[in-house]
């Protein structure tokens, strides 16, 4: 379903003397429809830049990114926001907006793309039970956990009904306890027939998911295991 070909991915850093960062190194691998992959590797060892190329937030140096065997820089703009509903992205800082409860926060997502409130008053609270948070919704993500802010983040990102979702380091700031209880919710999601790539530089977290797993170093991948153990 999704396709990394060969990419390489250089910043040029503005700062003064322009130094060159190579972030991805000819990076090539595939995720199937239904798959969990989880992506690891040291900080700065190219995960983010993965997202941001799938994301179209930034483009690849050299190679492509397919989605369903299609170039997704070719795309025509009706085409790219059909990928990026298509696409559900959960990141370590939840990016809650602090002024909404939790139920105008995915409410305000799903207005953005013209959902009518017939259509929020019967969605959100469906989402908002998938992720276990029914009695927060009137709460402000201030007033909430950690763990409760990253499953209103996540019940964000599912409204949509992505494809895929993906979860950039998103138990970076949360206990072991709801660390277990995100990533429960990432299989949930997964068993529900959602594609899931998680990036992490947790090793527990990654062995105790016994799936797939492709490790990046210093912009290349260095191995991708079947049911893998995460070492570096
Ligand atoms: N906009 C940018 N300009 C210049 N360099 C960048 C930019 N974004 C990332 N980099 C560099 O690219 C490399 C890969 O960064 P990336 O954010 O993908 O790493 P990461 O694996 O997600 O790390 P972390 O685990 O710390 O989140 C790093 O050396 C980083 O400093
Ligand atoms: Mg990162």
């Amino acid at each position: 379903m999704i396709r990394f070909n060969d990419i390489t991915k250089i910043y040029q850093a503005k700062a003064a003397g322009h130094k060159r960062v190579v972030a991805l190194d000819g990076v090539s691998f595939g995720v199937e429809k239904g798959e969990f992959v989880s992506v690891v590797g040291r900080s700065g060892a190219g995960k983010t830049t993965l997202f941001k190329l799938l994301l179209m937030e930034e483009k690849p140096t050299t190679g492509s990114v397919l989605y369903k065997d299609q170039n997704i820089y070719k795309f025509k703009s009706k085409h790219i926001n059909n990928l990026r509903r298509s696409i559900g992205a959960v990141f370590q800082d939840y990016k809650l907006l602090p002024n909404m409860t939790v139920t105008e926060n995915i409410a305000y997502v799903m207005k953005v793309i013209g959902a009518t409130d017939m259509e929020i008053a019967r969605d959100v609270p469906r989402i908002l039970e998938i992720v276990e948070l029914e009695e927060r919704g009137q709460n402000f993500p201030e007033e909430l956990s950690g763990g409760e802010c990253q499953r209103a983040a996540i019940a964000r990102a599912l409204i949509h009904r992505p494809e895929v979702v993906l979860a950039d380091e998103p138990t970076g700031n949360l206990d072991p306890y709801h660390t277990l209880d995100i990533l429960k919710l990432l299989l949930k999601i997964n068993e529900m027939g959602t594609t899931v790539i998680l990036a992490s530089h947790n090793r527990e977290i990654i062995n105790k998911l016994k799936k797939r797993v492709v490790t990046l170093d210093k912009g290349k991948i260095i191995r991708d295991e079947a049911r893998g153990r995460f070492s570096l």
